[in-house]
């Protein structure tokens, strides 16, 4: 990862409630700038490259990057369709925002709903969905054709684990970590057959948003507070960076969420 689009969260609050993890009005507004600035500064000194889009009044979900796209190549993107109406004016914002930029743009068909990296795991030739809740088989179907890449669909069962980055983190082409109880019998088991090296995430830790990590090489960056997950990613010779984006958790979204990928 080098390149992340991060969405400045002017107007950041709980408005309405789509996920369980949603508390209208819960949100410090300030201290949410601050976390969000510290984020920002992590990435810098990661040497990443920070694109930002301001967020506008009234779409308080904006902030949470990782949805609104997919890098479908150099300066491509596919633009997301989001299920509840409360989100789908964010798509104009970053259609904007991506067409200003010089980006081509790719639309789903008008049936299909797709959330992005919040749904979809890349893990060696496949592409890892989450459907349920937010997305579902036809849209993973699609989604597959259109990377042309092998899909594996994973149910999701509960509904705070309502996206897939939610519940489940791909470190690298052997390891990923799972909250089995968020997916289905059937998925799981297929996790299981599938990954070499595949580690639990407790259910204290799924809830701290310890799924919603994000690796940059040999880095992750962590929501503060996970010390088993932590140390199981250092064991396997990676640098845990902790940090804290409790606000945003409030609205049902950690670091992960708060992340467009751009290459
Ligand atoms: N409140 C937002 C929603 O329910 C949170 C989205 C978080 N994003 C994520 N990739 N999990 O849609």
């Amino acid at each position: 990862m080098k390149k992340v689009l991060l969405c400045r969260p002017h107007f950041f609050q709980v408005d309405y409630q789509i996920n369980p993890w949603m508390k209208v009005g819960s949100v410090d507004k300030i201290n949410a700038l601050i976390q969000w600035e510290n984020l920002v500064l992590q990435y810098q000194k990661l040497g990443v490259e920070v694109e930002f889009i301001d967020q506008i009044e009234n779409h308080p979900d904006m902030v949470f990057a990782a949805d609104q796209s997919l890098l479908l190549g150099e300066k491509h993107i596919l633009l997301s369709s989001f299920r509840f109406p409360e989100r789908r004016g964010e798509s104009e914002q970053y259609l904007t925002w991506y067409l200003d930029h010089g980006y081509q743009v790719t639309t789903l068909p008008e049936d299909l709903y797709f959330e992005g990296g919040g749904e979809l795991q890349p893990w060696q030739h496949y592409l890892f969905i989450g459907v349920g809740f937010r997305t579902d088989h036809p849209s993973a179907r699609h989604i597959g054709e259109v990377f042309g890449k092998e899909v594996l669909c994973l149910e999701l069962s509960k509904e705070h684990f309502y996206h897939l980055d939610t519940c489940l983190m791909a470190l690298d082409d052997r390891t990923v970590f799972y909250y089995p109880p968020a997916f289905s019998p059937a998925s799981q088991k297929a996790l299981q057959d599938l990954v070499p090296n595949l580690l639990e995430i407790s259910e204290a830790e799924v809830q701290n948003f310890a799924a919603n990590s994000v690796v940059i090489e040999k880095s992750v960056l962590m929501q503060v507070g996970s010390p088993v997950m932590a140390a199981q990613i250092e064991k396997l010779g990676y640098r845990v960076i902790s940090l804290d984006v409790s606000e945003f958790m409030k609205a049902g979204g950690g670091l992960h969420c708060l992340t467009g990928y751009l290459s």
